[in-house]
Order: structure tokens, then sequence, then C-alpha cells
């Protein structure tokens, strides 16, 4: 990585009495809550942030989460080339914004766009936020020019969505509509959405791959409702679509799946380019069907950095880094690229899905995911639950979240392993061995097998 070659070359010419152990740092206490008043030598003040991050833990050992945890070499160097870049200058960068737009243009073709119209973001949550916030301005400018009270917006969505969505809701003043889950029900379809829309109702939120179990809710069946209502009863409600995590993944390993723009009722969507678009944090992206969506009040002009520009954003300034890696990833892996990676990763997942079934400790909570996770609960009472084997992957440097459905679905406890483009089967075949270990020393404990004093000394 970018600091450590630049340190190692850096101590190469220094003398040895600048070296950071070597120096006063290391028996004062370093400082946490006030800035120093001396400076202190460049290699030292490197050398004990970089000592504390070792407290971390190991991104590629991380299995809780989404967002891409290796690149590319090349890729890297680009993001070390434009550190120094912020993405607002469009005027002094102009390249930049062309990148932009292109990456934007190459998106959108991939979400069947009639119209690439939609910006970069620091990630999903700000793309969602301001594809809601179109929405929520576009029905209240209709209900004003109808004559009609706009002083009760609601939104529609499941218990199966992400927390930004509730978010939204509260910093935006929005009734949330929250279909609840069910303990054999973990996503939404028409007939729910039917029970809570109304005229009041800005947009239905659906998604695609559910943070909890990697499904999608019924895109066709809530469009076609939807539709439906548009020709019945004039109410033209917006669909959103949160691709947060399966955009990319559904692109290329479920290119049929129809959950885009091909819907007539789905105006907007964000997708995670710091997911399955392959590059680092923060980086997501809001398309709509059109410009005409977003609301021309909300677009800023602003002339003060050079030029004009249009803006439509919360954040002003943001790292221009990922937007060109993203460029980076795109020309480097072309379709094909992308659709071997995402096929490889949703095989790694089945993979592990099915070794730990093998194990008869686990079951599987649906058999039909649109994202390379494996998600699984306890098959029966054995004396430990999901979380206790959860803390016991830690020992072996494995992260793997365990936690419950929302409502009504609370009384499931699941243990989830995201896999990501890194997590190869050599990994995922390591993994399963440790787990192994875990479960054999839980069934012990727990009195399910004979103690045996001589197994795997040192774990539990
Ligand atoms: C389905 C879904 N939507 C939205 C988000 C929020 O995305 P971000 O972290 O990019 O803001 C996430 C994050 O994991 C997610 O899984």
């Amino acid at each position: 990585m970018y600091n450590q070659k630049k340190a190692t070359r850096k101590s190469e010419v220094r003398p040895f009495t600048s070296s950071a152990y070597a120096g006063r740092w290391v028996t004062c206490e370093v400082p946490k809550d006030k800035i120093p008043e001396k400076s202190m030598e460049s290699r030292a003040a490197y050398q004990l942030v970089h000592d504390e991050m070792n407290l971390d833990s190991n991104p590629a050992l991380n299995l809780a989460s989404f967002v891409t945890t290796w690149m590319e070499e090349e890729a890297e160097d680009i993001i070390i080339e434009s550190l120094n870049k912020n993405y607002i200058d469009e005027d002094e960068y102009p390249q930049t914004r062309a990148i932009h737009d292109r990456v934007i243009r190459m998106t959108g073709n991939l979400c069947h766009s009639e119209e690439a119209a939609g910006t970069a973001t620091i990630g999903s949550s700000e793309a969602i936020m301001l594809a809601l916030l179109a929405h929520k301005w576009n029905w209240r400018e209709k209900r004003k020019k109808t004559g009609r009270d706009f002083s009760s917006p609601n939104i529609v969505f499941g218990g199966d969505v992400h927390s930004c969505w509730e978010k939204f809701a509260l910093y935006f003043d929005v009734e949330m509509r929250v279909i609840p889950l069910a303990t054999d029900k973990f996503t939404i379809n028409a007939d729910d959405v039917a029970q809570y829309v109304d005229e009041n109702t800005i947009a239905v939120g659906t998604v695609l791959g559910t943070t909890f179990t990697g499904q999608v809710d019924d895109f066709i069946g809530i469009n076609d409702f939807l539709v439906s209502l548009k020709k019945e009863k004039g109410l033209d409600i917006p669909m959103h679509v949160d691709a947060a995590s399966g955009g990319f993944v559904a692109a290329f390993g479920f290119p049929d799946l129809r959950w885009d723009f091909r819907l007539e009722q789905v105006k907007s969507i964000n997708i995670s380019n710091h997911k399955f678009g392959l590059v680092y944090p923060g980086m997501g992206t809001v398309l709509f069907r059109n410009s005409s969506i977003i609301p021309e009040e909300l677009i800023f002009h602003i002339n003060y950095l050079g030029g004009s520009m249009p803006n439509y954003s919360l954040n002003f300034s943001k790292p221009s880094s990922m937007v060109l890696a993203q460029y980076y990833n795109f020309l480097r892996l072309g379709r094909n690229g992308y659709t071997r990676i995402i096929k490889n990763i949703l095989e790694v997942a089945e993979y592990v899905e099915n070794a730990l079934i093998e194990t008869g400790k686990f079951k599987v909570l649906t058999d039909t995911k649109y994202l390379p996770v494996a998600a699984v609960c306890m098959k029966e009472e054995n004396g430990y639950d999901v979380f206790k084997i959860s803390k016991r992957l830690r020992q072996y440097g494995w992260i793997v979240p365990a936690y419950t459905l929302p409502p009504a679905a609370q009384e499931l406890a699941v243990l989830r392993i995201v896999v990501r483009e890194h997590f190869t089967i050599d990994m995922a075949e390591n993994f399963i061995e440790d787990i192994k270990k875990v479960l054999k020393n839980l069934d012990r404990e727990a009195g399910n097998i004979p103690e045996k004093k001589s197994d795997s000394p040192g774990v539990c």
C-alpha cells in the first residue's frame, strides 16, 4: 500500500537515530485529546498511526462487509494519483468530470436507462436520499398545482430495507410505512404494498439483495400493481430500487432478472460502486429514469470555483479517486471480466453455504438468493447459538456477523457470510475448517460430545 511503500523509501535514506522506535515518542504518552504542542518526526507519526491500525481486524478476513477490500495495484495507482483532486472542482479538473459522466452513462446502460441521468455519490445512503428527495419534491409540486393537501407525505417499504431508508424518513420528515416481515417471509410483494399506499405516497422502496437474507423483493409484481394503480386510479407512484448490493451482481450474474428501468414504474435506482462495482469506499450512484424526474429547483448552479456547475448532492467536496478507479475497472474488466468475477463469487458463496449445511448444524433461510452470501440459522437447539459461533470465529481472525431479522421475523437469528472477490475457494475451505473446529469445541462444552482434552489446545 501507498504509505508503506513511501515510508520504506524514506527510511532507506534516514539515519537510525530518527527511527520511530528509537525516538522519544515510544516512551511518551501518545496525544489523544489535544493536538501536541511540538512536532514529531514524520516517521514516528507514521509508525504510531500504522501500529494502532494493527489493532483493527484484517479486512481480508472480514466476511461481514459487502464493501470492497481488494483492488489491483494499477487501480491503487490511479487512486493515489488522484487523492489530491477534489471532485467538486469541476472547472479545474474537467477530465475527471468527463470520466464521471462516462461512468454514469455506462452504469445507466447496465440498468437499461432511457437516458443516463444521475450522479456519483459518496455511497448508497446519499444516493437514496437524493432519489427520495426528488420524489418527495415532485409529489408536493403535483399536489400544490392541483390544490390538494401536501402536509402528510409517506413512503412505503419493507422491513427488509437498510437503516438508511428510516434515516431518510426521519431526517426529511416523511411518514414511514414499514411492511413487517414474517418468520417465513423476508421480502415484500404487491399484496403487501397494496395495503399501505395512498395518494400521499411519495414512493415505494424495493430492495435488490436484502442485507439480511440476500433475497429480492417482488419487483415485477409491485411494478405491475403500481402500473394498474396509475391506469385505474390515476395514482402515479414511483418505485425506487435499492440495488446497493445487488445491482452489479444482477447485471452480470442474472441478466434476465427484470428489476431495473425495464420496469415501467422504476423511476430511480441506487447502486453501490464500492460493493460489487469492485472499488474501495466510498462511491455510490443514483440514477433516474430520465432527467425530468430531477427537480430543477434542487439543482444548484454555483460559479465561485470558476465556470458554472450544476450540482445535485448532499455533500459539496468529495474525493475523485473512486470515480476514476471505477472507470479503470470498467475498462480493465469489461463485461466478460465482471461476469467471470460475479459468477465465481456466487459459486464460492454456494460452496460455503453447502459446506455449512453439511456440518449438520445449520439450515438455510432461503434458497433463492441474488447476492453472494451464505445466510444460515441453527437447525436445532444445541446449547449454543449463532452469536456464540460468531464470537468464537474471531479467535481464528474471521469476522462473521450474527444478528436477528427485523420485525416480525426477529425470532430468527442468522449467521451471514459475504463472499467478495478475493475470498477464493481456498480461503473458503480454510474458513470451513475453522468453523468446524469452533463447532466441535462448542459441542464439547455443551456436553453434546465427550470431553477430550488433547484437541485444539489454546482454543476456548
Ligand atoms: C441494501 C442496502 N442499501 C443501502 C445501504 C447503504 O449503503 P452505503 O453504505 O453505501 O451508504 C446498504 C449498505 O450496506 C445496503 O446493504
